[in-house]
């Protein structure tokens, strides 16, 4: 998978990519992240890359022209799956989502500033418009940062244990059960009997219950939910 993110502020996605599991996956070859900073593309003078708003108010517009260019260049290279708007309006991210653009081989993502892309961008440009919150950010990357990581963690041979993307809370509508480590005793507080037990059938059927639970008590909107 090859994952292009467009950003006035590249800097701000050094962190997130270079270490730990999103790090491991591009050493490996399973994904790359190309980071491209949209005023490099700008042909003003001042390599602007917003404007004063039309009809007036507080607030910049990112313009049309540099990231044009930009997408432009990148869809003669490759043909992509999605390109995709990271924006507070957009579709909440789930689940779903991650697994669905996991699959996916090339996708452009899209990082909004100040009040966001100029419309036309949007209507002309944009496949799929994402939230991950409902709440404002300063702008996209972080929530690029975030999508990127939901996905990239799915892609066979990222995650050494092959099994534990499908435990993950959410893949069925469940949340994921306590889970415990040594010592079987701490400060007087005991790991539950079942899980030292080696019972394996029992193990499950308690994780299964305890995972129930759960999401009774801190997500009952999930277990409403059509399978996806
Ligand atoms: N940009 C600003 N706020 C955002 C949000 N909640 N999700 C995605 N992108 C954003």
């Amino acid at each position: 998978m090859r994952i292009d993110i467009l950003t006035i502020l590249p800097s701000l996605l050094d962190g997130p990519f270079s270490a730990s599991i999103l790090k491991r996956a591009q050493d490996k070859g399973l994904v790359t992240i190309c980071v491209h900073n949209i005023r490099d593309y700008s042909t003003s003078k001042q390599k602007s890359v917003d404007d004063y708003q039309y009809g007036g108010g507080a607030g910049m517009v990112m313009s049309c022209e540099p990231i044009v260019a930009l997408i432009d260049k990148l869809k003669l290279e490759r043909t992509y799956d999605e390109i995709i708007y990271m924006t507070p309006d957009g579709e909440l991210l789930e689940q779903d989502a991650c697994n669905q653009l996991s699959l996916k081989k090339n996708l452009i993502i899209l990082c909004g500033h100040y009040k966001g892309v100029d419309e036309r961008i949007r209507e002309h440009y944009i496949t799929r418009e994402i939230s991950i919150g409902s709440y404002v950010l300063s702008g996209g990357e972080l929530g690029a940062a975030v999508l990127s990581d939901a996905i990239i963690r799915l892609i066979p041979g990222v995650l050494n244990d092959e099994t534990s993307a499908l435990s993950d809370s959410f893949q069925d509508n469940l949340l994921s059960p306590p889970v415990y480590t040594r010592p079987p005793e701490f400060n007087g507080w005991k790991v539950p009997e079942v899980l030292l037990s080696g019972d394996f059938a029992k193990i499950d059927k308690w994780r299964e219950n305890q995972a129930l639970i759960r999401t009774q008590q801190r997500r009952p909107d999930l277990l409403n939910k059509d399978e996806g």
